[in-house]
């Protein structure tokens, strides 16, 4: 079972914390898909990491749900669970088990300088658990469980991964060489604002669309979204380069029409072309495109019983790469040490 050296592992997970939108598309599920159809020789798992999501509260049966839902979702973003490993984090107990080990050997301050996890206590000032706190060492786990040298992630996850780095450097240097030191693979795309204009775009603040959203309310919703700040009137000449709306034409109109993108710019700063126009020929793409993506979805959806046996495939796979890393484990450090025969 020799892996040709070439040979890269990839892992990456998402949490299902609820509808995944816009910005979950084009930052994460669109270039797992994309590097899924390149040729490079690489294996790929993708998890539904409901363990983590378990540190923001939710209503009973919301974990199920919104784990099917994502499931739906990934493989009708194009994911095909035939040719990467795609499964839920809480089928496969070794995660768990390795986190503990890894909890034993992260230091107190590491995970204090955390900005992730100090953004989210600030957040959830009332629910300020320990999972929360240990959210990384659970992240390190699920990557080097599978041995991964490469972990597509976006920029506000770097700090998790140096993290990630740490544990297994300490694993290697007290118990012997056996993971590998995961480099974040990041995305080409720049942090996305959200329609409103605001940093980011996220479930939370409202200012984004979600896959399955209905034709009319993605309309509805570009028609107010925020364009080039500077631009108050009519007539003004636009800056495309601050325009969260021309960004998202780079994603929508660009890959079909390269050179409607560049008539688009040069209309923007000549003024030719209006924000409302320019919004509306955006809504188009953007509906040609989610359109084919939300029809899948919801067929996927009807059927609950095809996803779980999709994520019981997944789980074979990625179960049987995770006990042979625990077995190794646990030899390593003496514990479930096997009877010798007398
Ligand atoms: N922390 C990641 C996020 O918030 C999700 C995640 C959990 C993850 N485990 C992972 C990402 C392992 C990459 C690899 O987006």
């Amino acid at each position: 079972m020799a892996e040709s050296m070439a040979k890269h592992r990839i892992f990456s997970g998402i949490q299902p914390t609820g509808e995944p939108h816009l910005g979950n598309y084009l930052g994460a599920i669109r270039q797992w898909v994309e590097q899924q159809d390149a040729a490079a020789p690489h294996d790929a798992l993708y998890s539904i990491v409901d363990y983590h999501a378990l540190t923001i509260e939710m209503d009973t049966g919301a974990l199920d749900r919104h784990t099917l839902d994502l499931m739906a979702s990934l493989v009708a973003c194009g994911l095909d669970p035939a040719r990467v490993t795609l499964f839920r984090q809480s089928d496969v107990p070794e995660h768990t088990e390795l986190g503990w080990i890894f909890s034993c050997l992260a230091a107190m301050g590491d995970l204090q300088r955390m900005t992730q996890f100090k953004d989210k206590a600030e957040q959830n000032r009332d629910n300020i658990n320990v999972g929360l706190f240990t959210y990384p060492v659970l992240q390190a786990a699920d990557i080097l469980l599978y041995h991964a040298d490469l972990v597509p992630v976006g920029d506000d996850q770097v700090q998790h991964l140096e993290l990630v780095r740490e544990c297994a450097r300490r694993f290697n240097r007290r118990f012997g060489e056996t993971f590998p030191e995961p480099q974040p693979l990041l995305s080409k795309v720049p942090r996305l604002k959200g329609l409103d204009g605001s940093a980011k775009m996220s479930k939370s603040k409202g200012n984004t669309v979600a896959l399955s959203e209905p034709p009319e309310q993605i309309r509805a919703k570009l028609k107010v979204a925020v364009t080039d700040p500077a631009r108050l009137r009519r007539n003004d000449p636009g800056h495309p380069e601050v325009c969260n709306v021309f960004t998202l034409h780079g994603f929508f109109t660009a890959p079909h029409d390269p050179a409607r993108l560049g008539a688009i710019e040069r209309d923007c700063r000549s003024a030719a072309l209006g924000c409302v126009d320019c919004k509306k020929e955006l809504a188009d793409r953007m509906l040609e495109h989610l359109g084919p993506i939300r029809e899948r979805q919801a067929a996927l959806r009807a059927r609950p019983d095809d996803l779980r046996d999709l994520l019981e495939v997944g789980r074979r796979k990625a179960a049987e790469i995770a006990r042979a890393t625990m077995e190794t484990v646990r030899e390593r450090i003496g514990v479930r040490v096997p009877r010798r025969p007398r």
